[in-house]
């Protein structure tokens, strides 16, 4: 099976045509399903773009959220509206809400969105005030200890999540892939080919996911995960534990790309 991966793809960033003429590309690469790992649109236009990659590319699409997709509206109105435009879409699926998805007899796909959880680098030292703050409604108007809170509260739920589906999808298959938004290690929260700083790190990585990740993959040692994520728009490898690799995904805004064309066994 071939999976063509793409990430921060900002489709808000293009016009009609740029979309298109972008989704004909990955058609180019014949991928058997499509994965995406967040940052699709922003919440007004998340919904068809959607819908108009779902008639385009026509075929599996895997995908998660990324920050963005809830930009000018609220995180639980996006969740709760994605999930009703699935019904009766077979083609997309959401992986937050989708448990375990089988892909081959021998690989599953999990995922989930993911958040910058604050907890690594240096949360109340950084001057960094992203526009997630101002433009996501349960993130705006909070004191700085408020939102801290709230930044883990979203990392520890996508935690949470991963607690449940990953240990047992590692117990049924040899390999994992698992998409998420966020990169779940320092390691993998690239900037220009380094560790992002810790001004960067609180919100650019999600220590809680990073945890699950650590702790099922290590005593699981014969089991592959491999995670597929992006929001930095850097791009590089971490190579965590031997059997946990993390790959984060380049991007620019207004010039989507497809980050690789991955077989799956
Ligand atoms: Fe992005
Ligand atoms: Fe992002």
């Amino acid at each position: 099976m071939r999976a063509a991966w793409v990430t921060d793809i900002h489709l808000d960033f293009l016009s009609h045509a740029e979309c298109e003429r972008f989704f004909d590309s990955i058609v180019g690469d014949s991928p058997d399903v499509i994965f995406v790992t967040g940052d699709i649109s922003i919440a007004p236009s998340l919904l068809s773009h959607l819908e108009a990659m779902n008639q385009a590319l026509d075929r599996p699409i895997y995908f998660v959220l990324g920050n963005h997709d809830f930009y000018r509206g609220s995180i639980t109105e996006v969740r709760t509206a994605v999930r009703a435009r699935l019904h009766g879409r077979p083609l997309l699926t959401y992986l937050s809400e989708a448990g375990i998805v089988p892909l081959t007899p021998s690989t599953a796909l999990v995922g989930h969105d993911g958040w910058g959880d604050s907890r690594y680098g240096n949360y109340a030292t950084s001057p960094v005030e992203l526009n997630d703050h101002r433009y996501i409604k349960e993130l705006t108007g909070l004191t700085q200890s408020q939102l801290q809170e709230r930044l883990m509260r979203l990392g520890d739920e996508a935690a949470m999540y991963l607690r449940q589906t990953l240990p047992q999808a590692c117990d049924h298959y040899s390999h994992v892939i698992l998409l998420t938004h966020v990169p779940p290690f320092r390691e993998s929260c690239w900037y220009q080919g380094q560790v992002s700083t810790d001004e960067w790190l609180p919100f650019f990585a999600c220590q809680a996911v990073g945890e699950v990740l650590h702790e099922t993959m290590r005593t699981r040692p014969n089991c592959q995960l491999t995670v597929y994520c992006g929001h930095t728009h850097h791009s590089g490898t971490a190579q965590v534990l031997p059997n946990l690799t993390v790959f984060t995904g380049a991007a620019e805004y207004g010039m989507p790309q497809v980050n690789a064309v991955i077989e799956v066994q």
